[in-house]
């Protein structure tokens, strides 16, 4: 994926927020040992700005599980809070959060989903079968999959999936949180969510008009009976689909194949265990999950893991920390495709969320996931790159390379 922005992230600032760089390719290269290092110091702890930070398991479920953390914008200052009409459910605290998060549920069931199966294998075959020899996976097959198919869900016509791609590049740094981005960046961000909601307006009121057997009309169905989604909420859980789609799954596909062409003991095991495919793929999620952290604001004195947190302070939950947490996961920095193969333990990673903000698209993710996955190492496929020529983007929140070079067959 072509990535033009000037690197024009406040790293010093960012640093000096957070405990460490998140720009550092460093950090990039192995966030985990620097989230070691963090847990050395403590399970929670106050950066220099106020604001707490968690690696630990137990303190990042219970703060993900407690309603007295949320999104409320009363953030001790650092939160520059997007307008009210641009936010989707992602970032609502209850009673919006569950009024609208049920309304979509409704439009995004399981049955959908999994109708989408041989969909998603044809594609999958598709993309595989034009990519031979030397390919990057992620333009191959990483990226355009999880875009056709929400795309294709969504009802956009083919012929307009490019303008996405920018738009869902602009605000998938929007992710961040703002405090994090340069001016140019939110300013950037701000124009591509305008032109994408001008667009699926006009979109919105074609379906109205005529409704097809997609996501989009069922969405504007549940908008005008009964409990009503508004047009802006319409508009801003668009923008979520959309970028929800593009963003992260093709990170879950990126990671999980890079992390077995690493570990070709573990790939074997991918290979002789199609049955185990699921459990395999819980297991990539755990190891190098597409998004790290989440925040939560205290919406009110709260303590956690025995420290009080006072109202309006904010606290990283770093989740991919969380999923390395010894406390939980034995050897957690081992890859063990077999840790949840037996079933008698629960994938009890956070990289879905927890809570009442657990991954929507969590199912969706899961079938694109394993599909893509299995039926790419159906083939023979090595890796094309040397460690220190993977870059990844420039992203705090999600987790992913800016390309893969692999060999196929
Ligand atoms: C591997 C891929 C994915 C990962 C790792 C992932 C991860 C997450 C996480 C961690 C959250 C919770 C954030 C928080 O609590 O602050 C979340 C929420 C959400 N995700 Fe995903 N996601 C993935 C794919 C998708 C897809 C494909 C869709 C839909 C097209 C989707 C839709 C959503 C929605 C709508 C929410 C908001 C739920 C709420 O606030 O109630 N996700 N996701």
């Amino acid at each position: 994926m072509e990535d033009t922005r000037e690197p024009s992230a406040p790293d010093v600032e960012a640093a000096s927020i957070l405990g460490f760089d998140p720009f550092d390719p460093a950090f990039h290269a192995d966030p985990y040992a620097h989230y070691r290092g963090l847990a050395a110091a403590g399970r929670l702890q106050r950066t220099a700005v106020g604001l707490w930070v968690s690696t630990s398991y137990e303190l990042c479920e219970q703060a993900l599980r407690n309603p007295r953390f949320g999104h409320r914008p009363e953030n001790g200052g650092l939160w520059r809070d997007a307008p009210q009409r641009n936010r989707s459910f992602l970032t609502m605290d209850p009673p919006d959060h569950t009024r609208l998060r049920r309304l979509v549920s409704k439009a995004f069931t399981p049955r959908l989903i999994e109708r989408l199966r041989p969909r998603v294998e044809e594609l999958v075959d598709e993309l595989l079968d034009a990519a031979s020899g030397d390919v990057d996976l992620i333009a191959a097959l990483a990226y355009p999959l999880p875009v056709i198919v929400i795309s294709e869900m969504l009802g956009v016509p083919p012929r307009d999936r490019d303008l996405f791609k920018g738009w869902s590049d602009a605000l998938a740094r929007g992710l961040d949180p703002d405090f994090l981005l340069p001016e140019a960046e939110i300013a950037l961000r701000d124009e591509a969510r305008a032109e994408f909601a001008a667009y699926f307006r006009e979109l919105a009121a074609q379906r109205r008009a005529e409704p097809r057997d997609d996501l989009l009309s069922a969405l504007v169905g549940v908008s005008d009976g009964g409990d009503v989604l508004t047009e802006e909420e319409l508009l801003a859980t668009c923008v979520l689909l959309l970028v929800a789609g593009h963003e992260t799954t093709v990170n879950l596909i990126g990671n999980g194949a890079l992390a077995l062409l690493r570990h070709p003991e573990q790939l074997a095991a991918f290979r002789d265990r199609p049955e185990n495919v699921a459990a395999a793929v819980e297991e990539l999620l755990r190891y190098d999950p597409p998004v790290q952290l989440t925040l939560r604001a205290a919406l009110e004195d709260v303590e956690l893991g025995g420290t009080l947190i006072e109202r309006g302070r904010l606290v990283l939950l770093l989740t991919g920390a969380a999923n390395r947490d010894p406390s939980v996961f034995a050897d957690p920095d081992r890859l063990d495709l077999l840790r949840y193969a037996d079933g008698r333990d629960a994938p009890r990673h956070l990289s879905f969320g927890h809570g009442i903000h657990f991954c929507l698209g969590a199912p969706l993710a899961r079938l694109e996931g394993r599909i893509a996955l299995k039926k790419l190492f159906e083939r023979d496929v090595t890796l094309a790159a040397e460690d220190g020529d993977l870059v990844y983007r420039d992203n705090l929140v999600l987790r992913g390379l800016r390309d893969l070079p692999i060999r196929i067959g």
